[in-house]
């Protein structure tokens, strides 16, 4: 058993009470690989966000789930590095399970040093998402491990699991949830989905530059929710913005994406001022990502060495991710 608070980590129990009261929301962003935790902590650091770093199932299978939890401790170290070397803080660092499915893969990694956990019980019945969640939590809070539960579901790809339609949450269930499993935040379905084409163009109407519009998220499900559980933390999958920029970028690059419409900005500005205490923020990254490889390549084309097209991809998430802390969940000076 190796406890997280052992290894630097922080629970999302203070960061919530703080993103709560200082109307913000604190990032959650997915990682996979060395570029991507870098990113990270350069722009949380830099910027003076706390963050909460998260590992999916997809995570745990691509990178190996020992080399992503000691990924996590040494980032904990890179962030004192970074904060020393630029007479910053330090800043606060939640080591997250996104999507975990089973008691027994939540309580692995409560095991080995996570500092959070989410049990997605959304795809079961409501009693047994009450039955594996309250689990989940009477384990997690023996060694002060908080865990995030799931209310509807979010269409898209959530791990191994595809739901075609969103089922938005029900404001009606959500105060016996909370109560009977004892959870610490509670992530809701209110029209945000996983992946790059959360709107199909038709949903949409266009606006004088020719973008996609989406129709808005359902703030009145959100205000409905917090009504009834008042102060209560909320959290939002499926938040990426999806940018034109980094579409464009890819496609001009050889790249062929289409029908990317992800959610604007000024609704996720909305909802980090509301209950909305976590912003879960994967698919931007990987377009980001995808879109200075991509660009490099096609102005390079006789380079090899991957430090010269992941160096690039790099400094384009931190960009990324510094854009999200100050402009978008405005979670930046906020340690
Ligand atoms: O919820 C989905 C996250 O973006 C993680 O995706 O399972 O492909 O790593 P992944
Ligand atoms: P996006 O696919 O919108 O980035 O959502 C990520 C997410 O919710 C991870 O749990
Ligand atoms: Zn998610």
């Amino acid at each position: 058993m190796v406890s997280y608070k052992d290894l630097g980590l922080s629970s999302t129990r203070e960061m919530f009470k703080k993103a709560m009261a200082g109307k913000y929301a604190v990032p959650a962003y997915n990682f996979n690989n060395m570029e991507q935790i870098q990113a990270i902590m350069i722009a949380c650091v830099e910027t003076q966000s706390p963050v909460i770093i998260q590992v999916s199932s997809g995570a745990r299978k691509y990178a190996n789930q020992i080399l992503l939890r000691y990924m996590a401790q040494g980032a904990v170290e890179m962030m004192k590095d970074i904060a020393k070397e630029k007479g910053l803080k330090e800043i606060p660092i939640c080591l997250h399970l996104d999507h975990g499915d089973t008691f027994e893969l939540a309580k692995s990694c409560i095991d080995h040093g996570f500092s959070s956990v989410m049990i997605d019980g959304s795809h079961h019945s409501f009693e047994d998402n009450i039955a594996l969640t309250k689990k989940v939590v009477e384990y997690a809070h023996q060694f002060d491990v908080t865990v995030e539960g799931e209310l509807g579901v979010l269409a898209g790809i959530e791990d191994d699991v595809v739901a075609a339609e969103s089922t938005y949450t029900h404001p009606a269930e959500v105060i016996e949830f909370v109560k009977k499993t004892g959870v610490d935040s509670l992530a809701i379905s209110i029209g945000t989905s996983h992946g790059a084409n959360k709107f199909k163009p038709e949903q949409c109407t266009k606006n004088a530059e020719g973008v996609y519009v989406p129709p808005a998220l359902k703030f009145d499900i959100l205000e409905e929710i917090e009504k009834k559980i008042p102060g209560f933390p909320i959290v939002l999958h499926g938040a990426s913005s999806v940018p034109a920029e980094a579409v464009k970028m890819i496609n001009a690059n050889g790249g062929a994406l289409k029908d990317t419409i992800g959610i604007p900005e000024e609704q996720l500005r909305k909802a980090s001022k509301s209950a909305v205490c976590k912003v879960n923020i994967d698919s931007d990254g990987r377009l980001w990502m995808t879109a200075a490889i991509r660009k490099h390549f096609a102005d390079k084309p006789g380079d090899f060495d991957p430090r010269q097209y992941l160096g690039p991809a790099r400094l384009a998430l931190i960009a990324m991710y510094k854009h999200k802390n100050e402009n978008v969940l405005g979670s930046a000076g906020k340690v």
